[in-house]
C-alpha cells in the first residue's frame, strides 16, 4: 500500500457563455431573490450543442497536461466520470483519449451513477494507485456533464455545465486522500433520473432533497466510525467540527447548507441520544449557521457562478475552496460529500498538501471565469433549442476542443 496518494493538480475547463440568474427569473415573472438567496446561485453556465461532454474532458484534460507539462506517457489510466456521455457504448474516456493523442498503454472507461461517477472516477484510479497496480504510474480522473432540465421547469435555475479534471498520484500537492476511511450510503429510490433517449432529467425535487439529506446522514455516521477508529478525529460534542472545511455536492448552493446542518444533527444527536427539541433546536440554529460560514461557504464561490455540473460539482466545490484558502488550509483534514440521485453517496477525508497555494493557482481559475461571455435569455432559449447534433460553426478557442459533426454515426472533434 502507498503511502500517500490523491490529487496532485486540478483543471476546469467551461462552456464559453453564462446566463446571469437575476435575468432568468426576471424573463420567468419569479423573484430574483428566490434564485439568488433561496438556491443560492448566481449565474449559470450554458453549453452550446459543439460543447458537449467529450469535448469539455477533452478541454479540462488539455489545460490539467499544460499546466502540469505533464508527460503523457507517464499517464496509466483515464477514467471518466459522467452521466451526459454521449453514445450508448463507447466510452467519453475514449474520445478524450483520441483527441489527446494518448498512448494505447492506458486502461481507459467511465464510470456512471449520476453525479457520484466523478467519485466513482477518482476511486477507481486512486485505489489502483494505492494498490500499488500503478507501478509508479499517475491517473487522470475527469468529471463531465450538461445539467439539462428544460426551459420553464422548476429545475431550470439550476442547471449548468462544465469538466474538471484531477491529476492523481503519489505526491498529492492539492489533498492527500484517506484511502480507506470512507461512509458509504445507497437506496433504491426515484429521486433524478434521465430515461432512455430523453435529453432532461426527469426529477422530484423535494424528494430528492430529503434523499440526498438521509444520504449525508448514513455517510458521514460511516466516515465519522471510521475516522474514529483511526484517530484522525476524536470523541467530542460536534465531531464533525475538527474538518477544517467541509466540500459538499452542490446541485445548488443552499443544498450545501442544509447538508452542513444535517451532518451536525447527527452529531448533536448521536451524542444525547435523542431528536432535537424545540429548545435545542433554536440554540443549534445560529451555530450550525456560524460553522456553515467558516467551514462550508469558502467551498461555494465557483458553483453559484457556474451551476450544477453533476458529476463535477463536489470537485468544484473542491477547487473553489483551495482557490481562496489553500494557504490557510494546508497540513489540515477536510472532509468531502459526494452524492449520485438513483442513488449513491460517500463521506470522504483528506489532507490539504503543503504546495496546494502553489498548484491550485497554477489552474488559473480566476480566468476560466473571466472568459466567458454574458448571454441573455433570448439567446439562452434558442441554446436549449438547438438540436445536440448540430454544432455551431464557432472555433474553439485556444487549446480546447468542439464536437465538429457526425458522419457514418462516427463523431468528430475539432481543437482551437
Ligand atoms: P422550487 O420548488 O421551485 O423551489 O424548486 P422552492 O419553492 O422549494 O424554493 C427554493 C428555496 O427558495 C426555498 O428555500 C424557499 O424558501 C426559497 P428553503 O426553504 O429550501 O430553504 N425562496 C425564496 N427565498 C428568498 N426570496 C424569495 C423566495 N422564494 C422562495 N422570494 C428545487 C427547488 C431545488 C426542488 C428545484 O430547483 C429542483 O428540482 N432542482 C433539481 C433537483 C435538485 O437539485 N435536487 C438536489 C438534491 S438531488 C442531487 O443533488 C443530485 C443531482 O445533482 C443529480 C445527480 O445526482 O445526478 C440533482
Amino acid at each position: 500500500m502507498k503511502q500517500q496518494v490523491g490529487i496532485e493538480a486540478i483543471a476546469v475547463a467551461l462552456p464559453r457563455r453564462y446566463i446571469d440568474l437575476g435575468d432568468l427569473a426576471r424573463a420567468r415573472g419569479v423573484d430574483p431573490a428566490k434564485y439568488t438567496q433561496g438556491l443560492g446561485g448566481l449565474e449559470m453556465s450554458v453549453a452550446e450543442p459543439g460543447e458537449d461532454t467529450a469535448a469539455l474532458a477533452a478541454s479540462a484534460v488539455a489545460k490539467l497536461l499544460a499546466n502540469r507539462a505533464l508527460d503523457p506517457s507517464r499517464i496509466g489510466m483515464l477514467v471518466v466520470g459522467t452521466e451526459t456521455g454521449v453514445d450508448h457504448s463507447k466510452a467519453v474516456a475514449s474520445y478524450v483519449q483520441g483527441m489527446l493523442r494518448f498512448p494505447q498503454s492506458m486502461r481507459t472507461f467511465d464510470c456512471q451513477h449520476a453525479c457520484y461517477g466523478g467519485t466513482a472516477a477518482l476511486n477507481s484510479v486512486a485505489e489502483w494507485i494505492a494498490s500499488g497496480a500503478g507501478a509508479g504510474r499517475v491517473g487522470i480522473a475527469v468529471c463531465s456533464d450538461i445539467a439539462r432540465y428544460g426551459l420553464n421547469t422548476s429545475g431550470e435555475p439550476t442547471q449548468g455545465a462544465g469538466a474538471v479534471a484531477m491529476l492523481v498520484s503519489e505526491s498529492p500537492e492539492l489533498l492527500a486522500l484517506d484511502v480507506g476511511v470512507s461512509g458509504t450510503c445507497s437506496m433504491d429510490v426515484h429521486d433524478f433520473w434521465r430515461p432512455l433517449g430523453r435529453r432532461e432529467a426527469v426529477v422530484d425535487g423535494h424528494y430528492s432533497i430529503q434523499c440526498y439529506l438521509e444520504a449525508v446522514s448514513g455517510s458521514y455516521r460511516g466516515w465519522r466510525a471510521r475516522a474514529l477508529g483511526r484517530d484522525l478525529i476524536r470523541s467530542a460534542e460536534v465531531p464533525s467540527e475538527q474538518l477544517a472545511r467541509i466540500a459538499y455536492h452542490v446541485p445548488f448552493c443552499k443544498m450545501a447548507k442544509k447538508a452542513h446542518a444535517q451532518v451536525r444533527r447527527c452529531d448533536i444527536e448521536d451524542r444525547t441520544g435523542k431528536a432535537l427539541d424545540a429548545s435545542a433546536e433554536a440554540e443549534e440554529t445560529p451555530r450550525a449557521a456560524a460553522s456553515f460560514e467558516t467551514q462550508v461557504a469558502p467551498s461555494l464561490g465557483l458553483s453559484a457562478r457556474v451551476g450544477n455540473i453533476y458529476t463535477g460539482s463536489l470537485y468544484l466545490s473542491l477547487a473553489s475552496l483551495l482557490h481562496k484558502e489553500a494557504a490557510l488550509l494546508t497540513g489540515k483534514r477536510i472532509g468531502l460529500f459526494s452524492y449520485g440521485s438513483g442513488c449513491v453517496s460517500e463521506f470522504f477525508s483528506g489532507v490539504v498538501g503543503p504546495r496546494a497555494p502553489t498548484a491550485i493557482n497554477s489552474a488559473g481559475l480566476d480566468r476560466v471565469l473571466a472568459d466567458r461571455e454574458r448571454i441573455g435569455v433570448e439567446e439562452y432559449t434558442r441554446i436549449l433549442e438547438l438540436p445536440a447534433d448540430r454544432p455551431l460553426g464557432t472555433p474553439p478557442p485556444p487549446g480546447a476542443f468542439r464536437y465538429a459533426g457526425t458522419v457514418d454515426y462516427r463523431r468528430s472533434y475539432a481543437r482551437g
